[in-house]
């Protein structure tokens, strides 16, 4: 039996997660939601993993999710998990409801899992790294077993405010980058090229530019080695994040596979 979980992940906390699935499921692929991916197997478990944004989906796992080809595989267990800091609002019924309305696949199991907040934009980053990453490696036990078990839950809708607040977000989200500045301590080692999970940046004259279909992942800002890249100008005094278990070639390694 083979299974797959595929993922999008800025700061690593959703690869981290789709990883603890890869390893404890058995033969289970890692396949990143950035490109259009053709499934050439029938899968036991087809599993997804993203970070929730605003409420809901990021725009390139909305994308990924509608194009993707399920037909040979309807008899698969379907299992999703968004990992978020604060509120999840709608992104577990937002995949339940895209699987169902795309391609007519009912989720099986559709779960939430708090990590750290990486919003680096609104707020600064806490300072309780190890204690976050320990209670949310601690929540995750229950839900890979329920996953390796193949157990069913109920997603229930919520609201339509957070179905809005995604929706305008996604109507924005690819130039936001022109909000992104970038200081003179760049050194041109071109980290935030290979972080970014969407191409949208290319260093010319050991500079980052960037080219307008960004995902607002942040993973440039949070690698940067030199805190070069800033959002306007709010971020320059908070803290940086990344998943303490992946690092940048680590992350770069799975999105370029
Ligand atoms: C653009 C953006 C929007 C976000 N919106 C939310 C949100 O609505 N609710 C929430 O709890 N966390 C939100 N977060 C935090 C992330 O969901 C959370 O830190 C996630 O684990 C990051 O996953 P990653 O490291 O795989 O990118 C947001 C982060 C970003 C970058
Ligand atoms: S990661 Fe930072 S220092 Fe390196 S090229 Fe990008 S902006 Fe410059
Ligand atoms: S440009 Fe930065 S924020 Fe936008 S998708 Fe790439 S890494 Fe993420």
């Amino acid at each position: 039996m083979e299974n797959i979980v595929f993922y999008f992940s800025g700061t690593g906390n959703s690869l981290k997660v789709a990883k603890s699935f890869s390893k404890e499921l058995e033969n289970c692929e890692i396949i990143s939601m950035t490109k259009p991916y053709i499934l050439t197997k029938q899968y036991d478990s087809i599993g997804f993993v993203y970070p929730t944004y605003f409420w809901g989906l990021p725009k390139r796992v909305i994308e990924f999710i509608e194009n993707v080809n399920l037909d040979n595989n309807r008899n698969a267990y379907f299992y999703s998990v968004t990992t978020y800091g604060g509120d999840v609002g709608n992104a577990v019924y937002q995949m339940y409801k895209l699987l169902h309305k795309k391609h007519g696949i009912k989720l099986n199991y559709g779960q939430k899992l708090q990590m750290f907040s990486n919003y680096i934009i609104m707020y600064d980053m806490s300072e309780k790294i190890d204690e976050i990453t320990k209670n949310s490696n601690e929540k995750l036990v229950p839900i890979i077993e329920a996953i390796k078990a193949k157990r069913n839950n109920n997603i229930n809708k919520l609201t339509n405010i957070f179905g809005f607040v995604n929706k305008s977000f996604i109507k924005k989200v690819s130039t936001m980058d022109k909000n992104f500045t970038v200081n003179d301590n760049c050194t041109g080692c071109g980290i935030c090229k290979e972080v970014c999970p969407v191409k949208n940046i290319e260093v010319e004259n050991n500079e980052p530019q960037y080219s307008h279909h960004c995902e607002q992942c942040l993973a440039c800002i949070q690698f940067c080695p030199q805190k070069a890249i800033n959002y306007k100008n709010v971020t320059q005094n908070r803290k940086r994040y990344t998943n303490p278990e992946i690092n940048y070639k680590e992350l770069s390694k799975y999105n370029n596979k």
